[in-house]
């Protein structure tokens, strides 16, 4: 009874903890109400099952949660998408290991338990190997080898997808022993659909792996008996499926070409910027800090517009206290959010609460595009795809469709960035050419600092906080 409501208990603090993770107000919050959850979990577990050959719990909490503290805390921002997919990885793993410790046991398996084993040992390995080479393609440790690219691919994968079907029969048909080679062939499916995909689609997989660890959790729910994590998977599953779709719409792709078109594939550059597209650029304007400052300071309204550069820059602590300052002198300070502004979903929330940025200042692309026409100053801080007025007007470009931010029309726009080179769709920016657009080059920190310093030269923010105004 104890553990029903243990169990019970840490099922509706995850349902909970999920959900408050979609704001980002209550995020926080939120990650420790679905910790505890987990670890209510594991107590009901131990109260279930005794405590039995507890040296080697211990050993593996040790060793596991040693690794995972480590990791989370070393981790930069900026290589967040690679944690994701090697924790996707583990997921995965774990599924996988449970499957075939099941399979172990003197208890022999009804149907369901052994199509569940089935299902976990087919999607959990194919979770590890292909997170797996996400990760190793978003630390540029892997390529896309040219042959993967060839149509044949396609080919050798549903070879492998075939063999997997006919390895399942056989184990059901009483010859465990196939499980060994379901393995081994699930696992070079999961790298035989990873390794074709390029770069800039890589996060859209990860999210998809995240989905598939939430099934072949939910599977090895039903082989342990856990009605938590048969919950808990398949709340991970419908989550990732869901991010997945969202990924999409707001990166202008589409599932089937992110699976099946391969690095080729429209936006689909390998990681790394400035690859491709460059252009010349015959009529851009670049301007100094200090010009940049005089502007800012007659400005009324100012959007902040975050993107990758910001957070390889790590500048979101300067642009805190230059938005700090400005409204000081009175100036509104908002931000504006891209979906898909960095490198993973929510990449810029969570870069500038870092910085403790009032929730309330981040506006959604949505709300914020009918602002740009009254903005007087729009700084744009290492952002580049997502401010690209192209993605509206050029047909040819793989941009085109994705919503993008319309600081073209905002008054006055500084482009804050190192060179004139491409973001991660490797495309030129029209936004760099027109008439009310300075460029000012340099790492976004520089700047940032740069504009404080001419800013309080110019007598700007010495009035003490909340005096109120000084214009
Ligand atoms: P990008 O288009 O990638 O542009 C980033 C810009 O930052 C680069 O052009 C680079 O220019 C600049 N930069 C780099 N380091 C800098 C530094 N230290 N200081 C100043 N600038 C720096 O970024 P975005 O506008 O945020 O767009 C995101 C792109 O990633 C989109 O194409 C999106 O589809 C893609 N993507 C996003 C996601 C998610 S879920 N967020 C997932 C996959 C792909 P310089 O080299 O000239 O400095």
């Amino acid at each position: 009874m104890v553990e029903l409501s243990i169990e019970l208990g840490s099922v509706l603090l995850l349902a909970f903890g999920l959900k408050g993770l979609a704001k980002i107000r209550t995020a926080r919050t939120a990650n420790g109400l679905a910790a505890l959850a987990i670890g209510l979990a594991v107590v009901g577990l131990l109260l279930q099952q005794g405590l039995d050959g507890w040296p080697w719990m211990l050993l593996g909490l040790g060793i596991g949660g040693g690794l995972g503290a480590v990791l989370a805390l070393r981790v930069a921002m900026t290589s967040m998408p690679e944690t994701v997919a090697l924790f996707n990885g583990c997921g995965g793993m774990s599924s996988l290991l449970v499957a075939i410790g099941a399979v172990q046991l003197p208890t022999p398996l009804n149907l369901v338990g052994q199509v569940s084993v089935l299902v976990s040992v087919l999607v959990g390995a194919i979770t590890f190997s292909g997170s797996l080479v996400a990760m190793g393609k978003l630390q540029e440790w892997l390529g896309t080898p040219g042959w993967t690219l060839r149509p044949q691919r396609h080919a050798v994968n549903i070879m492998l997808a075939v063999a997997c079907l006919v390895c399942c029969v056989l184990v059901l048909k009483g010859m465990a022993v196939t499980l060994i080679p379901l393995t081994v062939l699930s696992l070079l499916l999961g790298v035989g659909l990873t390794l074709p995909v390029g770069g800039a689609d890589m996060p859209v997989v990860i999210s998809l792996l995240n989905s598939y660890s939430g099934v072949a959790a939910a599977a090895a729910g039903f082989v342990v008996g856990s009605e938590l994590l048969i919950v808990a998977g398949a709340m991970v599953g419908a989550a990732g499926l869901i991010l997945t779709q969202v990924m999409c719409t707001a990166m202008n792709r589409s599932l089937t070409s992110v699976l099946f078109g391969g690095a080729l594939g429209a936006g689909s550059s390998e990681a790394g910027d400035g690859a491709g597209g460059r252009e010349e650029y015959t009529n851009v304007t670049s301007c100094s800090p200090e010009e940049c400052a005089l502007t800012l300071e007659a400005a009324e309204r100012v959007i902040f517009v975050p993107g990758y550069g910001l957070a390889v820059a790590q500048a979101q602590h300067s642009l805190k206290e230059l938005a700090r300052l400005l409204e000081q002198h009175g100036i509104e300070v908002r931000y504006a959010i891209h979906p898909v502004a960095g490198r993973m979903p929510g990449h810029m929330n969570v870069l500038l609460a870092e910085a403790d940025v009032p929730y309330d200042q981040l506006v959604e692309m949505d709300d914020i595009n009918p602002d740009f026409p009254r903005t007087d100053v729009v700084i744009v801080l290492g952002a580049n795809d997502v401010v690209n007025p192209r993605a509206k007007s050029d047909p040819a470009s793989p941009l085109y469709g994705m919503p993008v931010l319309e600081v073209d029309q905002a008054r006055t726009v500084f482009v804050v960035k190192r060179s004139l080179g491409s973001g991660y769709a490797g495309i030129r920016n029209d936004l760099f050419e027109l008439p009310q657009t300075s460029m000012v080059f340099g790492d976004a920190k520089q700047v940032l600092q740069s504009l404080l310093q001419e800013l309080r030269s110019l007598g700007v923010g010495k009035v003490a906080v909340g005096s109120g105004s000084a214009r």
